[in-house]
């Protein structure tokens, strides 16, 4: 018996030693890297005026608490860009006119590689040991198997099936035993992952509950390892790290079996089909689904919950919306299918109605996105030195722009905190500003789930404006004394004060 305690309990303390010699070493590691960096934070190359004080607690707010350190780092340097360092790269974070200009058209700027290392979350194929080459391949092979399937022909198929995923998830509500109360951060949110897996996966996904509420987790655990010494120091065994591997390599197995399960069926028009019929290979197929639910999700997800908080906030903004519907379906359908159900009528509506019919709501939208998507955008210069205004941008820099430097700057939006989508109706609603509004981004990396991400957001504001009256209550029914509030440094969490 002790024999056989001492063999199972051997290889586990061996292992514990080296977790514990690899802890040590790397806290050595980090903390001379923070005496070298804190005695010598000067930048005299670069020209950026370096932020004082010790850098790798620079590093840390800057994974933690990134909005508001990027805020007090202008503050400090009189409303100017300014660099620091997260270990041995150079971070210059941009503020103007100009600089935004320059970060988000030149094309020298690298964009994959500013979110891979200093942003984490998306799953890295690279994690994935069974996983080959063909599985990941940067923007562009991934901006082309969007394009094959959020096409309008694809959107105006998939419509009906959308609309009825809205009413299947609106009908619980009302027999949940909560009467008929929802949190929007939560509900809305699931609904868009599910609308969202509906557009790029498979329909044998879209009805297992159980693997989908799997995968959102599985996403969700990326995001929380996705710490600062698990991005910038890959090779040490963190347990962040352990956990962000084994959650990316669960995702990319699950999607791996729907991918090969579809491939043994009949062909449909699901997503995974269509591209199965294209050539595409599993491993390929795979990496991009575990792409898209990340991309596709989070801000489609996010401005949908903060668009039903705002109309709810001003109802005079939702009765405009709901108008707007109303005369969108008596435009299209008129009598025609007066007997026809919610879903029905909603169904029969053109795509390209949708898309250019609905001035009111497209202001909404935007309104919302000016003043939610506010959080940071990342790019490295991977080409030589490179001039950047009166400074100098070095081979391996990175650059970080918040968008909420141009989306709640006082000079083009006057009471920047205030919803007020009447800025959008007005002619020349930002005279003379060189991209005012990034909320789809600008330049080289438009998104290209725009028209998804809007569709989305319209048919469930339809869907929820022509089914229900409703209001914004707190926990006791009322409407709140004190409204939500964004938590700029995390998308997903809201202040209710
Ligand atoms: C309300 C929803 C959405 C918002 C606010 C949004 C916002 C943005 C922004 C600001 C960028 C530019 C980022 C940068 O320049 O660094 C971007 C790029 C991108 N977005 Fe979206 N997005 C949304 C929905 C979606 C959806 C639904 C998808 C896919 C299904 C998607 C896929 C992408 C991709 C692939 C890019 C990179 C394009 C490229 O580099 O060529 N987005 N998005």
């Amino acid at each position: 018996m002790s024999a056989l305690n001492s063999t199972i309990l051997s290889p586990i303390a061996s292992e514990d030693n080296q977790l514990i010699t690899g802890a040590v070493g790397a806290a050595a590691i980090l903390a001379i890297t923070a005496i070298y960096y804190a005695i010598s934070p000067k930048d005299k190359d670069h020209g950026f005026p370096k932020l004082r004080g010790i850098q790798l607690y620079h590093a840390w707010n800057f994974f933690h608490r990134r909005y508001d350190f990027l805020q007090s780092g202008f503050a400090w340097n009189l409303g100017k860009s300014f660099s620091f360092n997260v270990l041995h790269h150079n971070i210059i974070a941009l503020t103007g006119e100009d600089a935004r200009q320059a970060f988000f058209s030149n094309p020298h700027l690298n964009f994959d590689q500013g979110y891979k290392i200093l942003m984490g979350a998306a799953p890295d194929i690279s994690d994935v040991d069974m996983a080959t080459d063909e599985t990941g391949g940067g923007v562009a092979p991934f901006n082309k198997r969007l394009n094959k399937l959020l096409n309008k022909a694809r959107l105006q198929s998939v419509l009906p099936t959308l609309l009825q995923d809205i009413i299947g998830k609106a009908d619980k509500w009302g027999n949940d035993g909560k009467n008929g109360r929802i949190d929007p951060f939560t509900e809305i949110y699931d609904l868009v992952f599910l609308m969202t897996a509906r557009l790029t996966t498979c329909h044998d996904l879209t009805k297992n509950e159980a693997d989908l509420k799997k995968i959102g987790d599985l996403y969700l655990t990326l995001q929380t390892s996705a710490t600062p010494t698990s991005l910038l120091l890959p090779w040490f065994p963190s347990p962040a790290r352990k956990t962000g591997k084994g959650a990316t390599t669960e995702l990319y197995i699950m999607l791996y079996t729907y991918v090969e399960a579809r491939r043994q069926a009949e062909p449909t028009s699901d997503a995974i089909d269509v591209l199965i019929a294209e050539g595409e290979t599993t491993q390929g197929i795979t990496g991009f689904v575990m792409g898209v639910l990340f991309a596709g999700i989070i801000n489609t997800g996010i401005i949908s919950c903060w668009m039903l908080t705002d109309l709810a906030v001003h109802p005079e903004w939702k009765e405009k919306c709901k108008n707007e519907i109303r005369d969108l379906l008596s435009r299209h359908l008129g009598d025609s299918l007066s007997s026809a159900t919610l879903c029905e009528k909603l169904g029969a509506i053109p795509i390209s109605a949708w898309e250019d019919e609905l001035p009111i709501i497209d202001a909404c939208i935007r309104e919302s996105q000016r003043i939610y998507i506010t959080g940071v955008t990342l790019r490295r210069n991977l080409r030589e030195d490179m001039k950047f205004g009166a400074h100098v941008v070095k081979r391996g820099d990175f650059l970080a722009y918040a968008l909420g430097d141009v989306h709640l700057n006082p000079e083009y939006y006057p009471e920047p905190h205030k919803f007020d989508p009447g800025r959008w109706l007005r002619p020349d609603p930002v005279p003379n500003a060189i991209y005012p509004f990034i909320g789809w981004g600008v330049g080289r990396h438009p998104c290209t789930g725009m028209k998804t991400a809007k569709l989305e957001m319209k048919l469930i504001l339809a869907m929820f404006l022509m089914r229900y009256e409703y209001d914004l209550v707190d926990k006791d029914g009322k409407f709140p004394d004190s409204l939500p509030v964004p938590n700029r440094n995390d998308i997903h969490q809201v202040h209710v004060t």
